[in-house]
Order: C-alpha cells, then sequence, then structure tokens
C-alpha cells in the first residue's frame, strides 16, 4: 500500500475498516471473557494434573471394603485376591450337561421342536416308529436312523445317550 492510498483502512480486497465504531461492549466482553474462561479451564483440569482416577480408585477402595466387609461377616476364611469362580459353579455347569433337558435343547429340539413334539423330526411323545424301548431308542440315537435322524455316537458320551433315552420316553 503507498502512502498516498486515498483509502487508507482499505485492504487489497476491498474491505473498509471502519475504525469509528467499536463493536459492541457485550461482544467484547464476551470475547474476552471466553479467551479468560478457556485458559483458566485448561490451567485447573489440563496442567493442574488433575484427573478422575483419583475418584476413580477411591470409589474401588470403598468397593472393596464393602465386599470385603460382606466377605468376612459370611465366612472366616480369608479374602481371595482374585475373584475366584466358585467350585459348586463348575459342577452345576457339568450337572446341567447331564440334565436330559438341557441335552434336548442342544443337540435334539432344532428337529424334533423344543418340547419333543415333532417338527422337522417325529413327534417323540407318542408311538415310535422304531419301538419306544430303551434299546431301540438308544440305537435311535446311536446310530442313527435312515429317515434323516442324524448319528449321535461319536458326539454323545453312552451316559448322555443314557439320560437322553429317559429323558425322551418320559415326554
Ligand atoms: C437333523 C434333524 C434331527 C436331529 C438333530 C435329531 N433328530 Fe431324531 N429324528 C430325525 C428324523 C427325521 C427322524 C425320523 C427318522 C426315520 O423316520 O427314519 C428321527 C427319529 C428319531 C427317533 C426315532 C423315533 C421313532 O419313531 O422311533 C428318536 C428316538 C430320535 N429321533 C431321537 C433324537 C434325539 C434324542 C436327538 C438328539 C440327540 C435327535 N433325535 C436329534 C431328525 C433329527
Amino acid at each position: 500500500m503507498s502512502t498516498n492510498d486515498p483509502h487508507p483502512e482499505e485492504h487489497a480486497d476491498g474491505i473498509v475498516e471502519d475504525r469509528e465504531q467499536a463493536p459492541p461492549v457485550y461482544f467484547t466482553v464476551l470475547f474476552y471473557g471466553l479467551i479468560i474462561w478457556a485458559v483458566a479451564f485448561m490451567a485447573f483440569y489440563l496442567l493442574s494434573g488433575w484427573s478422575s482416577d483419583a475418584e476413580f480408585q477411591e470409589k474401588m477402595a470403598a468397593h472393596k471394603g464393602e465386599s470385603q466387609t460382606q466377605q468376612q461377616a459370611t465366612d472366616s476364611t480369608p479374602p481371595a485376591t482374585t475373584p475366584a469362580t466358585p467350585e459348586p459353579a463348575s459342577a452345576a455347569t457339568v450337572a446341567t450337561e447331564m440334565n436330559g433337558q438341557a441335552l434336548f435343547a442342544k443337540h435334539c429340539s432344532g428337529c424334533h421342536g423344543a418340547e419333543g413334539k415333532g417338527a422337522f423330526g417325529p413327534d417323540l411323545s407318542g408311538d415310535y416308529q422304531y419301538g419306544k424301548t430303551e434299546m431301540a431308542v438308544q440305537e435311535s440315537i446311536t446310530s442313527g436312523r435312515p429317515g434323516n435322524m442324524p448319528t449321535f455316537g461319536q458326539k454323545l458320551s453312552p451316559e448322555e445317550i443314557k439320560v437322553l433315552t429317559g429323558f425322551i420316553l418320559n415326554l
């Protein structure tokens, strides 16, 4: 810009600055106020090393204390360092594995229906084509039947087949 420029306040892009009329006071207050607030905010949360971790640890400690007192109240064994899976749970799992209803739901209900009343496979609560005896049913499960009844002899243990046989014969 040369010194003999007729409009010294005019920028190269043609925008003319109006130095007479200042921005409204509320704008100035908001503008500088927000800058100050931002700096204060950063100082407090970012630069001071503030973290919610302490709060978290505090709550965890309180929670642990609570569960430990509960544990000590119910049994006299020292509190376990890790929340070990209680032994009875795995035993219960084994028990359900050997539960005829659960076995049926897992391996058979897809074809014979949730209640064994038949779907793709025949109804198992009525008469049996291959005989409704323990022998015949075990044979059906273990070796399958020609009309699309699969073989379970490899998949299930003899105990499981026995449990299943008892279950479906009582449907
Ligand atoms: C893929 C489907 C399918 C699955 C899974 C299946 N079945 Fe079957 N099942 C059939 C069909 C189809 C028949 C009829 C076979 C025939 O008529 O030759 C049948 C027949 C039978 C029979 C003989 C019924 C009769 O009339 O004598 C028994 C018992 C039986 N299934 C039990 C079971 C058991 C227990 C299971 C689970 C371990 C099972 N099935 C899983 C399809 C299935």
